[in-house]
């Protein structure tokens, strides 16, 4: 795999993750196929299909103060016109006045389509 498609999906991975703590669901919503499917705590063990599930946080806002997202380790394999991107999430933020960070594993799966790479699935595990 060439790095300037590892580079450019590690990119577009951190955008995800950043209109996610930011709240921007224009951006979330570009970059993602609507028929996005997902393993997520938050969906207790079900695989939630579609962009309604996620919306409904974005409703609620971003993270608000302080924070950054940060991509550890991450690795990507492409497997023709799809791309697996596994990593550790660490968000740092502040509750209640404290600094915290939380950690999760997550992979997710882009696929290349005609108007350019688009997040189809992902699941996120807590560390
Ligand atoms: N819950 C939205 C996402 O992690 O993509």
């Amino acid at each position: 795999m060439s790095s300037s498609t590892e580079t450019e999906l590690i990119a577009l991975t951190q955008k995800l993750l950043d209109s996610i703590a930011n709240g921007d669901w224009a951006t979330y919503s570009e970059l993602c196929d609507p028929t996005l499917s997902a393993f997520e705590p938050e969906a207790h063990g079900q695989l939630v299909e579609g962009m309604n599930f996620h919306r409904f946080y974005f409703d609620l806002g971003g993270i608000r103060g302080p924070h950054q997202t940060t991509i550890c380790c991450p690795r990507v394999r492409l497997l023709g016109d799809v791309a697996i991107v596994c990593y550790t999430r660490l968000v740092q933020k502040l509750e209640n006045g404290t600094a915290m960070t939380t950690a999760n594993n997550e992979t997710r799966i882009w696929q290349r389509q005609a108007n350019g790479w688009k997040h189809v699935h992902f699941h996120r595990s807590k560390v």
